[in-house]
């Protein structure tokens, strides 16, 4: 296999959990490259519909001919967070069987030494998933001031030397500017030394800048509220909309567990109400438990070691 490609993790919990209905309708929100979507296709009749999106251009472009032909998928360039609007531009609102988001980079991405996503590959330090929209991390990393650099490296690194490394890059910045990312990877690496750690010291900082550059967790909380609002309610005929999500990194799947908790259950001021009103009855009811990677798994895709996978139903 070649390193460019992009292994699906979890395929057969995924395609578990969206509970696929061959004739069914359904949204792919991080497409990446495609293997899920490819494993959603095969299993839907021509009746079926499959909607990718992706923010990342060269996600766009590396679609497969076999995908794009086929009159059942359809792939948009934009984010997951305007998923409503794609959806409801399609007129598909409450006929969704099932939203997947598979969050974070791709395997791609982080092989391209050129997206300036990975400190073991040089490369410029762009980190943007779409190149075309908000500011490089080279470009915020020259401006941004050091209490704010520690806040984002403490907030989306869970970063404990975030203060040492903050100091570290500015007083570097300061000599000449930080342009690559090996270069960002050794001023971490000098500021806050490994100390046996298995982890390279610049993990959690890569992290968090990357984070914070494409403002994932905000795109994460808009996706997860859309989803629901767009995912078909049950019938006596047909069970609500699954909602599959796969995070990792603790941060995202706090992030998910607590929507999907709180989306399962009335408001505080409504629990053992006998008639609660409709828009404050649970949107959502959870299936199962979270859902990792066997060991058989892991071995086989070093990048399913920390995925974890959260499924609920719409109510
Ligand atoms: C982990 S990969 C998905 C891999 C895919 N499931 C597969 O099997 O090939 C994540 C993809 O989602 C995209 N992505 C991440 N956040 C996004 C967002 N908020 N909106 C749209 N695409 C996003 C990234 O550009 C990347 O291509």
């Amino acid at each position: 296999m070649s390193s460019n490609a992009h292994v699906p993790v979890l395929l057969g919990p995924v395609l578990e959990g969206l509970n696929i209905r061959a004739n069914g309708c359904y949204v792919d929100g991080t497409f990446g490259r495609g293997g899920h979507s490819s494993a959603i296709l095969e299993r839907l009749t021509a009746d079926g519909r499959l909607i990718a999106i992706d923010r990342d251009p060269q996600a766009i472009a590396s679609a497969p001919e076999a995908l794009l032909s086929d009159s059942r998928f359809e792939l948009i360039r934009g984010e997951s967070a305007q998923l409503e609007k794609f959806i409801d531009e399609r007129g598909l609102r409450g006929s969704v069987d099932g939203v997947l988001l598979d969050l974070g980079v791709s395997s791609p991405q982080l092989d391209e030494a050129s997206r300036g996503f990975s400190f073991l590959r040089d490369g410029p330090l762009d980190m943007r998933m779409d190149p075309d929209a908000g500011i490089s991390a080279a470009d915020w990393l020259a401006r941004v001031d050091e209490k704010e650099l520690k806040r984002v490296l403490k907030t989306y690194g869970e970063e404990r030397s975030a203060a040492r490394i903050a100091r570290a890059i500015v007083a570097a910045r300061d000599e000449a500017p930080i342009e690559t990312t090996v270069q960002l990877a050794d001023i971490i690496a000098a500021a806050a030394p490994a100390h046996g750690q298995k982890r390279h010291p610049a993990t959690k900082s890569f992290q968090a800048i990357r984070i914070f550059i494409n403002g994932e967790l905000d795109q994460l909380k808009s996706a997860l509220e859309q989803s629901v609002n767009v995912l078909r309610k049950p019938t006596a005929l047909r069970s609500g909309g699954r909602l599959c999500v796969i995070s990792f990194h603790s941060l995202e799947d706090r992030l998910v567990k607590r929507f999907m908790r709180e989306a399962s259950r009335e408001p505080e001021q409504y629990r053992g109400m006998p008639s609660i009103p409709a828009e404050y009855r649970p949107r959502l009811k959870p299936i199962g438990k979270l859902i990792e990677a066997t060991a058989a798994e892991i071995a086989a895709n070093r990048r399913a070691r920390s995925a974890r996978l959260r499924v609920a139903e719409r109510l």
